[in-house]
């Protein structure tokens, strides 16, 4: 990575966590000392509040996992980015795989989310990437770059915008792409970006461990990562850290 794009290392805890956990994981998280990279949790919305507490004062910055396109109304159980607002977050992850798969998010709609977060003042971590398939059909790099595009609002910009590629079969699976393969898609998204590419993060996201984070945040075009189970054991995510 550059110097000109501070690294990210973004832990997303899904649906995992009761008050207990999700606060002595905040606290060891809060204590870490200063480094390199900018730091982020995304609790489940319940802990929210509370993490928001255990990290205040801490170089540690929270986000939602998802929110909704509109600002309020009639959508029960869902949540606003104005209500992530207030809750204390300043990013919150728009169009996560498992948000496609399991909620029938299509671009347009992780589209809307993306614009929904900046009205609101966050930073949208929008997450692209392949399945299997796509993959073995040599189609990686079109399917992401084509992905990203329809997922960003016109208001995208290295300030309110993140990208986090993940490809579908590397999540929870302990399998990543080669670090030449992440390179090439990194290198593709920077491309499809534009003039907005050279200034915009792109993290790597999809089975990053301490073992073989160093090798992965070590390219030019990688500059962070969305960590998964790895980022509820508060010694893996701040090595994972300690590695950009
Ligand atoms: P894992 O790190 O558990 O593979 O999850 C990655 C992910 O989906 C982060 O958003």
């Amino acid at each position: 990575m550059t110097a000109a794009r501070r690294p990210l290392i973004a832990g997303n805890w899904k649906m995992n966590g009761l008050t207990a956990d999700g606060l002595a994981l905040a606290r060891s998280l809060a204590a870490a000392p200063e480094g390199v990279a900018e730091l982020l949790v995304c609790p489940p919305a319940t802990l929210l509040a509370p993490v928001a507490s255990a990290l205040s004062g801490s170089r540690v910055a929270l986000g939602g996992q998802d929110c909704h396109a509109e600002e309020a109304g009639a959508h029960t159980g869902d949540i606003s980015a104005g209500m992530l607002a207030d809750a204390g977050c300043s990013h919150v992850i728009t169009g996560h795989s498992e948000r496609r798969a399991n909620h029938g998010e299509t671009d347009a709609v992780v589209r809307a989310k993306a614009a929904a977060a900046h009205r609101a003042g966050l930073v949208a971590i929008v997450c692209v990437g392949e399945t299997e398939a796509e993959r073995d059909a040599g189609e990686a790099e079109a399917v992401v770059a084509a992905s990203l595009l329809g997922s960003l609002p016109a208001g995208a910009r290295p300030g309110n915008t993140v990208v986090a590629y993940e490809p579908v079969w590397a999540i929870g699976t302990g399998r990543t792409p080669t670090v030449d393969d992440v390179v090439a898609v990194h290198a593709a998204l920077r491309a499809a970006l534009g003039d907005r590419g050279e200034a915009m993060r792109i993290l790597y996201g999809g089975s990053v461990k301490p073992d073989n984070a160093a090798a992965l945040l070590a390219p030019y075009d990688v500059d962070g990562a969305l960590v998964g189970g790895a980022s509820l054991s508060a010694a893996d995510f701040l090595a994972i850290a300690g590695a950009a």
